[in-house]
């Protein structure tokens, strides 16, 4: 298309194409600084400015999603009362979790992790984001209408909050206490949101541990279709 003929609602795409060594060296670059990303349980209260807080939430919301409706909403604490409620609420439910509800297949993978009821990191950290998924919209008749591919959509919201953590030297615990419903009324959030994920962010503790893991290699995890 030439200039002046975009179509009403429609502007030129930005984009710039790359030389090819340029690509594979990026997209190496790329991988190989996600692939130091780790999960710790270990956090400092060391603070971490409010502005680096808000620039993974934009990173987040640059997700793409279903019918563009970005069915997401970010929760950032980091007041310290606040922060203990969730903690006591969250290792009550984890409690009754380890020592009742967990089915065998679940605790034999959580056993290398090392994980128990005990949460500190929910108050250690200097903020938690709780990322909750929109089931409805308002629509502009006013009137509340469903919202699309939600869970899908927070998913890859959360994971580019959590590349935009590590990309910025932060680390962040992927938590989903079990069952969460609490932090809406702890969070005073609609009856149309739901917690899905509780994401401690800061450092890691001087001297933090994480399970010894492997990841699966690319053979493990993909299949290619030559045609
Ligand atoms: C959806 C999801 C839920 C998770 N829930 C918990 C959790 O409740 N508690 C916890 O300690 N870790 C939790 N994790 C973290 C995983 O255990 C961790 O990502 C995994 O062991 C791999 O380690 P890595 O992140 O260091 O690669 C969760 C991760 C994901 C993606």
């Amino acid at each position: 298309m030439g200039e002046g003929d975009e179509e009403p609602g429609f502007i030129q795409l930005e984009f710039e194409e790359l030389p090819a060594d340029e690509m594979l060296s990026r997209a190496r670059d790329f991988y190989e600084q996600m692939d130091e990303r780790r999960t710790t349980r270990h956090f400092s209260n060391r603070e971490v400015p409010r502005e680096l807080i808000e620039l993974a939430i934009k990173t987040a919301s640059t997700a793409p999603s279903g019918a563009h409706l970005q069915p997401w909403t970010f929760v950032a604490i980091s007041n310290p009362e606040v922060k203990a409620q969730i903690r006591e609420a969250a290792e009550a439910e984890e409690r009754k979790t380890y020592s009742e509800r967990m089915p065998e297949a679940w605790a034999e993978v959580l056993r290398p992790l090392g994980t128990d009821h005990v949460k500190e990191h929910l108050s250690d950290a200097p903020w938690i984001v709780v990322v909750f998924r929109q089931s409805k919209r308002q629509r502009d008749s006013g009137e509340w209408g469903p919202t699309y591919y939600a869970q899908e959509s927070c998913g890859i919201a959360a994971g580019l909050f959590i590349a935009a953590i590590h990309n910025m030297g932060l680390t962040t615990l992927t938590h989903t206490p079990s069952p969460m419903g609490f932090l809406r009324d702890i969070l005073n959030r609609p009856e149309h949101e739901h917690a899905m994920l509780v994401m401690p962010v800061g450092y890691p503790d001087e001297g933090a541990k994480v399970p010894n893991l492997n990841r699966k290699n690319l053979e493990d995890v993909s299949d290619f279709v030559h045609f």
